[in-house]
Protein backbone atom coordinates (compact mmCIF):
# COMPACT_ATOMS: atom_id res chain seq x y z
CA UNK A 1 0.00 0.00 0.00
CA UNK A 2 1.77 3.67 -1.16
CA UNK A 3 1.60 6.55 1.39
CA UNK A 4 -1.84 9.00 0.64
CA UNK A 5 -0.16 11.53 -1.93
CA UNK A 6 -1.87 14.22 -2.86
CA UNK A 7 -1.57 14.87 -6.78
CA UNK A 8 -2.43 18.69 -7.60
CA UNK A 9 -2.67 19.91 -11.53
CA UNK A 10 -1.63 23.65 -11.70
CA UNK A 11 -3.55 24.81 -14.93
CA UNK A 12 -6.92 21.68 -14.07
CA UNK A 13 -9.01 23.74 -16.82
CA UNK A 14 -6.14 23.40 -19.70
CA UNK A 15 -6.03 21.79 -22.67
CA UNK A 16 -3.37 19.40 -21.43
CA UNK A 17 -5.35 18.18 -18.51
CA UNK A 18 -8.74 17.54 -20.26
CA UNK A 19 -7.13 15.69 -23.08
CA UNK A 20 -4.36 14.01 -21.21
CA UNK A 21 -4.13 13.87 -17.64
CA UNK A 22 -7.69 13.08 -16.32
CA UNK A 23 -8.36 11.12 -19.12
CA UNK A 24 -5.19 8.96 -18.26
CA UNK A 25 -6.33 9.13 -14.72
CA UNK A 26 -9.32 7.95 -15.64
CA UNK A 27 -7.52 4.54 -17.21
CA UNK A 28 -5.25 3.74 -14.48
CA UNK A 29 -8.87 3.95 -12.08
CA UNK A 30 -10.58 1.91 -15.20
CA UNK A 31 -7.31 -0.87 -14.64
CA UNK A 32 -7.18 -0.71 -10.90
CA UNK A 33 -3.69 1.16 -10.72
CA UNK A 34 -2.21 0.40 -7.14
CA UNK A 35 -0.51 3.81 -8.09
CA UNK A 36 -3.70 5.83 -7.79
CA UNK A 37 -3.84 5.63 -4.30
CA UNK A 38 -4.22 9.43 -4.36
CA UNK A 39 -6.23 12.65 -3.79
CA UNK A 40 -6.26 14.60 -7.47
CA UNK A 41 -6.64 18.28 -6.57
CA UNK A 42 -7.26 20.56 -9.31
CA UNK A 43 -6.59 24.15 -9.43
CA UNK A 44 -7.94 26.85 -11.99
CA UNK A 45 -8.80 29.94 -12.05
CA UNK A 46 -12.33 29.82 -12.71
CA UNK A 47 -15.38 29.40 -10.64
CA UNK A 48 -16.70 25.82 -11.04
CA UNK A 49 -17.69 23.75 -7.69
CA UNK A 50 -16.13 20.23 -7.74
CA UNK A 51 -18.80 18.80 -8.55
CA UNK A 52 -19.27 21.23 -11.64
CA UNK A 53 -15.66 20.02 -12.40
CA UNK A 54 -16.45 16.53 -12.26
CA UNK A 55 -19.44 16.78 -15.05
CA UNK A 56 -17.14 18.89 -17.24
CA UNK A 57 -14.17 16.49 -16.91
CA UNK A 58 -16.42 13.49 -17.73
CA UNK A 59 -17.40 14.56 -21.63
CA UNK A 60 -13.28 14.78 -22.08
CA UNK A 61 -12.62 11.35 -20.18
CA UNK A 62 -15.81 10.18 -22.97
CA UNK A 63 -13.95 12.24 -25.87
CA UNK A 64 -10.23 11.21 -24.86
CA UNK A 65 -9.92 7.98 -23.11
CA UNK A 66 -8.35 5.34 -24.23
CA UNK A 67 -10.70 2.72 -22.17
CA UNK A 68 -14.38 2.48 -23.32
CA UNK A 69 -16.10 4.90 -20.99
CA UNK A 70 -18.17 3.45 -17.75
CA UNK A 71 -20.30 5.32 -15.38
CA UNK A 72 -18.79 3.30 -12.14
CA UNK A 73 -15.73 4.05 -13.48
CA UNK A 74 -15.75 7.43 -13.75
CA UNK A 75 -18.01 7.94 -10.59
CA UNK A 76 -14.57 6.02 -8.65
CA UNK A 77 -12.43 8.73 -10.24
CA UNK A 78 -14.38 11.74 -9.19
CA UNK A 79 -14.55 10.57 -5.31
CA UNK A 80 -10.76 11.51 -5.53
CA UNK A 81 -11.29 14.56 -7.69
CA UNK A 82 -11.48 17.92 -5.68
CA UNK A 83 -11.50 21.22 -7.72
CA UNK A 84 -9.70 24.16 -5.94
CA UNK A 85 -10.70 27.73 -6.99
CA UNK A 86 -7.45 29.64 -6.90
CA UNK A 87 -5.36 32.38 -9.09
CA UNK A 88 -1.80 31.15 -8.95
CA UNK A 89 -0.26 34.15 -9.72
CA UNK A 90 -1.24 35.48 -6.64
CA UNK A 91 0.79 34.75 -3.90
CA UNK A 92 -1.14 35.08 -1.11
CA UNK A 93 -3.62 32.88 -1.78
CA UNK A 94 -0.96 29.89 -1.19
CA UNK A 95 -1.66 30.82 2.66
CA UNK A 96 -5.08 29.63 2.31
CA UNK A 97 -3.70 26.66 0.31
CA UNK A 98 -1.23 25.24 2.99
CA UNK A 99 -4.74 25.36 5.12
CA UNK A 100 -6.86 23.44 2.60
CA UNK A 101 -3.87 20.78 2.17
CA UNK A 102 -3.90 20.54 6.29
CA UNK A 103 -7.38 19.64 6.30
CA UNK A 104 -6.13 16.26 3.93
CA UNK A 105 -3.77 14.98 6.45
CA UNK A 106 -0.33 13.77 6.59
CA UNK A 107 0.36 13.15 2.98
CA UNK A 108 2.79 13.33 0.21
CA UNK A 109 2.59 16.03 -2.44
CA UNK A 110 2.99 15.71 -6.45
CA UNK A 111 2.34 18.84 -8.12
CA UNK A 112 1.65 18.69 -11.74
CA UNK A 113 2.84 22.22 -13.30
CA UNK A 114 -0.10 21.92 -16.65
CA UNK A 115 1.05 25.77 -17.37
CA UNK A 116 3.36 27.69 -19.29
CA UNK A 117 6.73 27.84 -18.24
CA UNK A 118 6.51 31.63 -17.51
CA UNK A 119 4.21 30.73 -14.60
CA UNK A 120 6.69 28.06 -13.31
CA UNK A 121 9.16 30.78 -11.01
CA UNK A 122 5.57 32.28 -9.37
CA UNK A 123 3.87 29.03 -8.19
CA UNK A 124 7.12 27.81 -7.10
CA UNK A 125 7.55 30.89 -4.58
CA UNK A 126 3.93 30.60 -3.53
CA UNK A 127 4.64 26.71 -2.82
CA UNK A 128 7.24 28.12 0.09
CA UNK A 129 4.06 29.17 1.70
CA UNK A 130 2.94 25.17 1.49
CA UNK A 131 4.24 23.23 4.63
CA UNK A 132 5.48 19.60 3.21
CA UNK A 133 5.78 21.59 -0.40
CA UNK A 134 9.37 21.22 -0.75
CA UNK A 135 9.90 17.66 -0.16
CA UNK A 136 7.17 16.31 -2.69
CA UNK A 137 7.22 15.96 -6.56
CA UNK A 138 7.14 17.50 -8.99
CA UNK A 139 6.01 17.21 -12.93
CA UNK A 140 6.61 19.62 -15.47
CA UNK A 141 6.14 19.63 -19.02
CA UNK A 142 8.18 20.84 -21.97
CA UNK A 143 9.00 23.65 -23.39
CA UNK A 144 11.63 23.63 -20.89
CA UNK A 145 12.57 27.01 -21.81
CA UNK A 146 12.78 28.60 -24.98
CA UNK A 147 16.63 28.49 -25.82
CA UNK A 148 19.74 27.11 -23.47
CA UNK A 149 19.65 30.38 -21.55
CA UNK A 150 15.82 30.64 -20.63
CA UNK A 151 15.77 26.18 -19.80
CA UNK A 152 18.92 27.07 -17.83
CA UNK A 153 17.24 29.54 -15.57
CA UNK A 154 14.15 27.57 -14.79
CA UNK A 155 16.20 24.60 -14.15
CA UNK A 156 17.67 27.15 -11.32
CA UNK A 157 14.49 28.25 -10.03
CA UNK A 158 12.80 24.96 -10.02
CA UNK A 159 15.97 23.09 -8.55
CA UNK A 160 16.08 25.81 -5.88
CA UNK A 161 13.15 24.43 -3.83
CA UNK A 162 12.64 21.10 -5.25
CA UNK A 163 15.51 18.00 -4.71
CA UNK A 164 16.79 17.39 -7.81
CA UNK A 165 15.78 13.90 -8.09
CA UNK A 166 11.93 15.02 -7.31
CA UNK A 167 12.08 16.98 -10.47
CA UNK A 168 9.79 14.77 -13.25
CA UNK A 169 10.66 16.43 -16.43
CA UNK A 170 8.34 15.06 -19.14
CA UNK A 171 8.64 14.20 -22.83
CA UNK A 172 5.84 12.63 -23.47
CA UNK A 173 7.62 10.28 -26.10
CA UNK A 174 9.49 8.41 -23.60
CA UNK A 175 5.98 7.06 -22.54
CA UNK A 176 5.22 5.47 -25.86
CA UNK A 177 5.03 1.71 -26.47
CA UNK A 178 7.61 1.12 -29.23
CA UNK A 179 9.95 3.82 -28.04
CA UNK A 180 10.30 1.83 -24.89
CA UNK A 181 10.60 -1.51 -27.10
CA UNK A 182 13.69 0.19 -29.17
CA UNK A 183 15.74 -1.29 -26.17
CA UNK A 184 14.66 -4.80 -26.13
CA UNK A 185 14.64 -5.15 -29.89
CA UNK A 186 18.06 -3.85 -30.19
CA UNK A 187 19.49 -5.73 -27.59
CA UNK A 188 17.42 -9.08 -26.91
CA UNK A 189 17.58 -9.54 -30.55
CA UNK A 190 21.49 -10.85 -31.51
CA UNK A 191 20.39 -10.72 -35.22
CA UNK A 192 20.24 -7.02 -34.81
CA UNK A 193 22.41 -6.28 -31.91
CA UNK A 194 25.20 -7.98 -33.63
CA UNK A 195 24.75 -5.87 -36.38
CA UNK A 196 23.95 -2.62 -34.86
CA UNK A 197 26.50 -0.21 -36.22
CA UNK A 198 28.19 1.67 -38.35
CA UNK A 199 30.30 -1.08 -40.27
CA UNK A 200 26.62 -3.19 -41.57
CA UNK A 201 24.33 0.09 -40.97
CA UNK A 202 24.73 2.46 -44.07
CA UNK A 203 21.80 4.77 -42.49
CA UNK A 204 19.27 5.61 -39.87
CA UNK A 205 16.14 7.60 -40.53
CA UNK A 206 13.97 8.98 -37.22
CA UNK A 207 10.84 10.61 -38.71
CA UNK A 208 8.29 12.15 -37.06
CA UNK A 209 5.88 13.56 -39.72
CA UNK A 210 2.74 14.58 -38.81
CA UNK A 211 -0.91 15.80 -40.90
CA UNK A 212 -2.15 19.02 -38.26
CA UNK A 213 -0.96 22.08 -38.54
CA UNK A 214 -0.38 24.47 -35.69
CA UNK A 215 -4.14 24.80 -34.92
CA UNK A 216 -4.51 26.92 -31.55
CA UNK A 217 -0.97 26.84 -30.93
CA UNK A 218 0.43 29.25 -33.06
CA UNK A 219 0.95 32.16 -30.02
CA UNK A 220 3.17 29.36 -28.83
CA UNK A 221 4.41 27.87 -31.73
CA UNK A 222 5.55 30.89 -33.69
CA UNK A 223 8.33 31.59 -30.93
CA UNK A 224 9.12 27.92 -31.03
CA UNK A 225 9.36 25.83 -34.31
CA UNK A 226 9.68 22.40 -35.31
CA UNK A 227 13.55 22.24 -34.04
CA UNK A 228 12.58 23.65 -30.75
CA UNK A 229 9.17 21.88 -30.26
CA UNK A 230 10.29 18.52 -31.47
CA UNK A 231 13.46 17.69 -32.37
CA UNK A 232 15.44 19.26 -29.47
CA UNK A 233 13.36 16.98 -26.71
CA UNK A 234 11.40 14.12 -28.28
CA UNK A 235 13.91 13.18 -31.24
CA UNK A 236 16.63 13.66 -29.10
CA UNK A 237 15.52 11.66 -27.02
CA UNK A 238 14.70 8.87 -29.30
CA UNK A 239 17.97 9.14 -31.07
CA UNK A 240 20.06 8.73 -28.11
CA UNK A 241 18.20 5.25 -27.39
CA UNK A 242 18.67 4.11 -30.80
CA UNK A 243 22.29 4.93 -30.88
CA UNK A 244 23.74 4.66 -27.25
CA UNK A 245 25.62 1.29 -25.27
CA UNK A 246 23.34 -1.15 -23.51
CA UNK A 247 22.85 0.69 -20.09
CA UNK A 248 24.35 -2.03 -17.62
CA UNK A 249 21.08 -1.91 -16.25
CA UNK A 250 17.13 -0.49 -16.55
CA UNK A 251 17.81 2.03 -14.35
CA UNK A 252 17.92 6.31 -14.23
CA UNK A 253 21.65 6.40 -14.07
CA UNK A 254 23.10 3.82 -16.18
CA UNK A 255 20.53 5.06 -18.95
CA UNK A 256 20.92 8.57 -19.13
CA UNK A 257 24.92 7.71 -18.85
CA UNK A 258 24.72 6.55 -22.02
CA UNK A 259 22.03 8.76 -23.20
CA UNK A 260 24.71 11.51 -22.29
CA UNK A 261 27.98 9.66 -24.20
CA UNK A 262 25.74 9.88 -27.49
CA UNK A 263 24.76 13.99 -27.16
CA UNK A 264 28.10 14.62 -25.77
CA UNK A 265 29.43 12.78 -29.41
CA UNK A 266 27.37 15.10 -31.80
CA UNK A 267 29.20 16.26 -34.22
CA UNK A 268 28.25 19.96 -35.02
CA UNK A 269 28.33 20.04 -38.92
CA UNK A 270 30.62 21.89 -40.25
CA UNK A 271 28.56 23.26 -43.48
CA UNK A 272 25.14 23.63 -42.51
CA UNK A 273 24.08 23.72 -45.93
CA UNK A 274 24.72 20.15 -46.36
CA UNK A 275 23.10 18.98 -43.26
CA UNK A 276 19.75 20.96 -42.34
CA UNK A 277 16.74 21.75 -44.38
CA UNK A 278 13.91 23.58 -42.95
CA UNK A 279 10.84 24.81 -44.64
CA UNK A 280 7.48 26.32 -43.49
CA UNK A 281 3.89 24.75 -44.94
CA UNK A 282 1.77 27.45 -47.20
CA UNK A 283 -0.84 28.98 -45.21
CA UNK A 284 1.41 28.60 -41.96
CA UNK A 285 2.00 33.15 -42.44
CA UNK A 286 -2.32 33.34 -42.06
CA UNK A 287 -3.07 30.84 -39.01
CA UNK A 288 -4.25 32.80 -35.61
CA UNK A 289 -1.37 34.22 -33.43
CA UNK A 290 1.27 33.51 -36.17
CA UNK A 291 3.20 36.64 -37.25
CA UNK A 292 2.68 37.45 -40.89
CA UNK A 293 5.94 37.25 -41.83
CA UNK A 294 7.12 34.34 -39.90
CA UNK A 295 9.90 32.49 -40.94
CA UNK A 296 9.47 30.01 -38.28
CA UNK A 297 10.11 26.59 -39.27
CA UNK A 298 7.29 24.01 -39.48
CA UNK A 299 9.37 21.33 -41.05
CA UNK A 300 13.31 20.52 -40.12
CA UNK A 301 15.39 17.78 -41.42
CA UNK A 302 18.83 17.15 -40.23
CA UNK A 303 21.87 15.15 -40.99
CA UNK A 304 23.50 14.25 -37.89
CA UNK A 305 27.01 12.74 -37.29
CA UNK A 306 27.91 10.42 -33.99
CA UNK A 307 31.91 10.58 -33.55
CA UNK A 308 32.12 7.42 -31.40
CA UNK A 309 33.61 4.05 -32.31
CA UNK A 310 30.23 2.63 -32.95
CA UNK A 311 28.88 5.49 -35.29
CA UNK A 312 31.77 7.18 -37.20
CA UNK A 313 30.98 8.37 -40.59
CA UNK A 314 27.18 6.74 -40.48
CA UNK A 315 24.52 9.58 -41.13
CA UNK A 316 21.41 9.61 -38.52
CA UNK A 317 18.72 11.30 -40.67
CA UNK A 318 16.31 13.19 -38.53
CA UNK A 319 13.35 14.54 -39.84
CA UNK A 320 9.79 16.33 -38.61
CA UNK A 321 6.73 18.02 -40.07
CA UNK A 322 3.53 19.35 -39.99
CA UNK A 323 1.00 19.35 -42.07
CA UNK A 324 2.15 16.48 -44.36
CA UNK A 325 0.46 14.30 -46.62
CA UNK A 326 0.68 11.39 -43.38
CA UNK A 327 0.98 11.21 -39.91
CA UNK A 328 3.86 8.62 -39.31
CA UNK A 329 6.44 8.51 -36.55
CA UNK A 330 9.41 5.53 -37.33
CA UNK A 331 12.80 4.43 -36.93
CA UNK A 332 14.34 3.01 -39.70
CA UNK A 333 17.38 1.33 -40.22
CA UNK A 334 18.76 0.37 -43.16
CA UNK A 335 21.93 -2.07 -43.52
CA UNK A 336 24.47 -1.34 -46.34
CA UNK A 337 24.27 -3.66 -49.01
CA UNK A 338 26.31 -7.16 -49.41
CA UNK A 339 26.84 -6.66 -53.03
CA UNK A 340 26.43 -3.64 -55.18
CA UNK A 341 22.88 -3.67 -56.80
CA UNK A 342 21.12 -6.02 -53.92
CA UNK A 343 18.34 -4.26 -51.91
CA UNK A 344 19.41 -3.63 -48.48
CA UNK A 345 18.01 -4.93 -45.65
CA UNK A 346 15.66 -2.58 -43.56
CA UNK A 347 14.61 -2.73 -40.24
CA UNK A 348 11.42 -0.35 -39.79
CA UNK A 349 10.46 0.33 -36.05
CA UNK A 350 6.85 1.44 -36.16
CA UNK A 351 5.93 4.02 -33.48
CA UNK A 352 2.78 5.73 -34.50
CA UNK A 353 0.29 5.63 -35.29
CA UNK A 354 0.77 2.16 -36.25
CA UNK A 355 2.90 0.15 -33.28
CA UNK A 356 5.02 -2.45 -34.95
CA UNK A 357 8.17 -3.53 -37.06
CA UNK A 358 8.87 -4.21 -39.94
CA UNK A 359 11.39 -5.83 -41.23
CA UNK A 360 12.56 -6.41 -45.39
CA UNK A 361 15.43 -8.51 -46.26
CA UNK A 362 16.34 -10.77 -49.62
CA UNK A 363 15.11 -13.95 -50.60
CA UNK A 364 15.21 -15.60 -54.32
CA UNK A 365 12.32 -15.62 -56.02
CA UNK A 366 10.21 -18.27 -56.20
CA UNK A 367 10.41 -21.10 -59.04
CA UNK A 368 13.38 -21.33 -61.36
CA UNK A 369 14.56 -18.15 -61.10
CA UNK A 370 17.18 -16.78 -59.51
CA UNK A 371 16.05 -13.50 -59.18
CA UNK A 372 16.74 -11.77 -55.94
CA UNK A 373 13.54 -9.96 -54.57
CA UNK A 374 12.37 -8.86 -51.38
CA UNK A 375 10.50 -10.26 -48.68
CA UNK A 376 8.20 -7.96 -46.31
CA UNK A 377 7.69 -9.32 -43.07
CA UNK A 378 5.17 -6.43 -41.23
CA UNK A 379 4.60 -7.36 -37.57
CA UNK A 380 1.38 -5.23 -36.37
CA UNK A 381 1.33 -4.72 -32.59
CA UNK A 382 -1.44 -2.84 -31.80
CA UNK A 383 -3.53 -4.42 -34.33
CA UNK A 384 -4.20 -6.67 -31.39
CA UNK A 385 -7.09 -5.82 -29.10
CA UNK A 386 -5.58 -7.68 -25.91
CA UNK A 387 -2.31 -5.56 -26.94
CA UNK A 388 -4.48 -2.12 -27.40
CA UNK A 389 -6.27 -2.72 -24.53
CA UNK A 390 -2.64 -3.56 -22.18
CA UNK A 391 -0.99 -0.56 -23.71
CA UNK A 392 -1.38 2.08 -21.17
CA UNK A 393 -1.31 5.72 -23.09
CA UNK A 394 2.34 7.48 -22.90
CA UNK A 395 0.68 10.35 -19.82
CA UNK A 396 -0.83 7.06 -17.90
CA UNK A 397 2.67 5.59 -17.59
CA UNK A 398 4.65 8.55 -16.98
CA UNK A 399 2.24 10.04 -14.34
CA UNK A 400 2.20 6.05 -12.85
CA UNK A 401 6.18 5.92 -12.81
CA UNK A 402 6.20 9.81 -11.33
CA UNK A 403 4.27 8.33 -8.33
CA UNK A 404 6.25 5.03 -8.41
CA UNK A 405 9.28 7.76 -8.61
CA UNK A 406 10.74 5.69 -11.20
CA UNK A 407 12.79 7.90 -13.48
CA UNK A 408 14.51 6.43 -16.22
CA UNK A 409 12.09 7.70 -18.39
CA UNK A 410 12.44 11.16 -17.94
CA UNK A 411 14.45 13.74 -19.39
CA UNK A 412 17.28 15.03 -17.27
CA UNK A 413 18.44 17.95 -16.84
CA UNK A 414 22.21 17.40 -18.42
CA UNK A 415 20.94 15.99 -21.48
CA UNK A 416 18.42 19.11 -21.98
CA UNK A 417 21.00 21.69 -21.60
CA UNK A 418 23.11 19.70 -24.10
CA UNK A 419 20.57 19.29 -26.63
CA UNK A 420 19.38 22.91 -26.25
CA UNK A 421 23.31 23.94 -26.93
CA UNK A 422 23.55 21.67 -30.41
CA UNK A 423 19.69 23.45 -31.23
CA UNK A 424 20.36 26.56 -30.45
CA UNK A 425 24.13 26.56 -32.63
CA UNK A 426 22.21 24.62 -35.52
CA UNK A 427 20.00 26.70 -35.50
CA UNK A 428 21.11 30.16 -35.48
CA UNK A 429 24.06 29.23 -37.89
CA UNK A 430 20.77 27.96 -40.34
CA UNK A 431 19.85 31.62 -40.43
CA UNK A 432 23.07 33.43 -40.14
CA UNK A 433 23.90 32.08 -43.68
CA UNK A 434 21.10 33.16 -44.84
CA UNK A 435 19.55 29.63 -46.11
CA UNK A 436 16.19 29.73 -46.72
CA UNK A 437 13.45 28.08 -44.92
CA UNK A 438 11.32 26.39 -48.05
CA UNK A 439 7.56 26.55 -48.22
CA UNK A 440 5.88 23.25 -48.67
CA UNK A 441 2.55 22.64 -50.06
CA UNK A 442 0.15 21.33 -46.80
CA UNK A 443 -0.62 17.58 -47.81
CA UNK A 444 2.43 17.24 -49.25
CA UNK A 445 6.53 15.09 -48.41
CA UNK A 446 7.49 18.16 -47.02
CA UNK A 447 10.23 20.34 -48.82
CA UNK A 448 12.56 18.55 -52.04
CA UNK A 449 15.34 20.22 -50.55
CA UNK A 450 15.34 17.56 -47.93
CA UNK A 451 15.39 14.63 -49.96
CA UNK A 452 18.46 16.05 -51.53
CA UNK A 453 20.00 16.39 -48.27
CA UNK A 454 20.17 12.34 -48.63
CA UNK A 455 20.42 12.13 -52.27
CA UNK A 456 23.70 13.67 -52.29
CA UNK A 457 24.63 11.14 -49.85
CA UNK A 458 23.27 8.55 -52.21
CA UNK A 459 20.60 7.71 -49.49
CA UNK A 460 16.61 8.15 -50.05
CA UNK A 461 13.92 8.81 -47.47
CA UNK A 462 12.38 5.17 -46.25
CA UNK A 463 8.77 5.83 -46.70
C1 LIG B 1 4.17 18.01 -28.76
C2 LIG B 1 4.44 19.15 -29.71
O1 LIG B 1 5.19 17.90 -27.82
O2 LIG B 1 4.09 16.79 -29.50
C3 LIG B 1 3.37 19.22 -30.78
O3 LIG B 1 4.49 20.36 -28.97
C4 LIG B 1 3.23 17.90 -31.47
O4 LIG B 1 3.65 20.25 -31.69
C5 LIG B 1 3.06 16.78 -30.47
O5 LIG B 1 2.10 17.97 -32.33
C6 LIG B 1 3.08 15.43 -31.15
O6 LIG B 1 2.75 14.44 -30.22
P1 LIG B 1 2.10 13.06 -30.69
O7 LIG B 1 2.06 12.24 -29.45
O8 LIG B 1 0.77 13.39 -31.28
O9 LIG B 1 3.05 12.52 -31.71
Amino acid sequence: MCKEQIFTIFGGTGDLTFRKLIPAFYNMEAFKNKDLCTQIVIIGRRDYTSGEYREMAHRWVEKFARLGYKEEIYEKLAEKMTYYRMDFTDASAYVDLDAFYRGMGDVEHIFYFAVAPRFFEIIVKGLQLVSGAGNGKVVIEKPFGENLLAAASLNATMETFFKQDHIYRIDHYLGKEMVRNIQTIRFANPIFSNVWNARYIDCIQISALEEVGVETRGGYYDHSGALKDMMQNHLFQILTIVAMEQPESAGAEDMHREQMKVLNALHMPEDIKENIVLGQYEGYRGEPAVDADSDTETYAAVRLMIENERWNGMPFYVRTGKKLGKREMQVAVVFKSPVPGVEPDILNIKIQPTEGVYLQFNIKKPGESEEVVQAKMDFCQNCSFINQMNTPAAYERLIGACIRGERSWFSQWDQIETSWKYVDAIREQYHRSGLPVHLYPQGSAGPKAADKLLGDHGHVWFE
